[in-house]
């Protein structure tokens, strides 16, 4: 059942609240700030840490205890879903990945005693799935099966962007997440990127949505990511900033010489191939790349002066390496690094 009510605030306005939904003072912000504003907020005591940020037109509206603008928001769930899993199952799994309102839980795990409607409930989703190794080639195809609910398409949200996409057609790293909120505080406004292996738009969407980057080149293969790309653009707002290279980016990078700030290589567990073309991408100048590579952990620092070297060899440029970043760990002993270079 729906309710109307007045909410006066900067402007005066109606919101129409689904009943339990609390309201909040809002403090309203774009979105390529919000994630500094929240923690401003934090930090001033002023954040109201109860409720969960929202969208707000093309801003970010933030929960906050004191202001003009009043809205509705959706309360952070404080139960421990744990306890009411150990209260319907006998062995509960421990751990889980929730991409939007799909539950995700690992390979191998004994579902069959479950009653499914009642484990989604206890978790406050539609969805359940199980996760499979992902697919060894270089798409990177998800082998997520789903074993409770309709389909696989789920928006994520995460870091003030949104990502859609099929999870039983596409995979989505949440390992990643640091990578994907270190790349969208870059400030990459009035560059042009060149995303050499998109995805659904891991680095693309935080380029355009935080970074504001003047116009990103996302090449992908994957017919399947393309789609859910399109549709993380269109969500967002920006798809007018990107254009997306569909196939092999041996042949698209080709297209794209001579014009970028900036190219991301995120494949693992090497983007080598990729290497030639993404100098070539750079402007005259030069500019930046961040390669990503899966390297044993005793070797990492030995791999990133080998990589800086090659380089500036094969460019002719002076190479300096920027910065180093360990984003996870793939295998045992193996990591997933990221180099970032500057090419001047
Ligand atoms: C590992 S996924 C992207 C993951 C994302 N960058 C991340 O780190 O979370 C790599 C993507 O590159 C695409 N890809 C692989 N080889 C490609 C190629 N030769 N040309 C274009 N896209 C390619 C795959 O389809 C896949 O979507």
């Amino acid at each position: 059942m729906l309710s109307y009510t007045l909410c006066t605030g900067t402007f005066n306005m109606v919101c129409l609240i689904e009943p339990n939904m609390p309201i909040s003072h809002a403090h309203v912000c774009a979105r390529e700030n919000a994630s500094n504003e929240y923690q401003r907020l934090k930090q001033q005591n002023l954040l109201n840490s109860e409720l969960k940020p929202r969208p707000y037109g093309d801003s970010i509206a933030i929960p906050v205890i004191t202001g003009d603008l009043e809205l509705e928001f959706e309360a952070i769930e404080r139960h421990n879903p744990h306890f009411e899993l150990e209260a319907i199952l006998e062995n509960p799994p421990k751990k889980w990945e929730k991409l939007g309102d799909m539950v995700i839980f690992k390979q191998g795990t004994d579902t069959s005693e479950w009653d499914l409607q009642e484990v989604a409930k206890s978790l406050a989703v539609n969805r359940i799935a199980i996760q499979n190794e992902i697919d060894p080639g270089p798409m990177r195809e998800s082998k997520l099966e789903l074993i409770h609910g309709e389909d696989g398409w789920v928006v994520h949200r995460e870091n003030f962007v949104e990502y859609e996409f099929d999870a039983t057609q596409v995979m989505f790293s949440s390992g990643n997440v640091t990578e994907r909120r270190r790349m969208g505080e870059i400030q990459t406004k009035d560059e042009i990127i060149v995303d050499a292996f998109c995805g659904i738009g891991y680095y693309t969407l935080p380029f355009l949505m935080r970074g504001l980057a003047k116009h990103v080149h996302a090449c992908e293969i994957n017919p399947n990511s393309i789609t859910a790309l399109r549709k993380g653009l269109e969500r967002n707002g920006v798809s007018e900033r990107c254009t997306i290279h569909e196939g092999d980016n041996k042949i698209t990078m080709k297209n794209l010489r001579g014009i970028a700030d900036r190219v991301i290589l995120g494949l693992i567990p090497s983007s080598m191939n990729a290497w030639g073309n993404a100098i070539r991408c750079l402007k005259p100048k030069g500019g930046v790349l961040h390669i990503h590579m899966n390297v044993h952990e005793d070797e990492i620092e030995e791999w990133a002066g080998k990589t800086a070297e090659w380089f500036a060899t094969a460019s002719g440029k002076v190479v300096e390496i920027l910065h180093l970043e360990v984003v996870k760990k793939y295998s045992p002993r193996i990591m997933h690094v990221v180099l970032d270079l500057q090419l001047a």
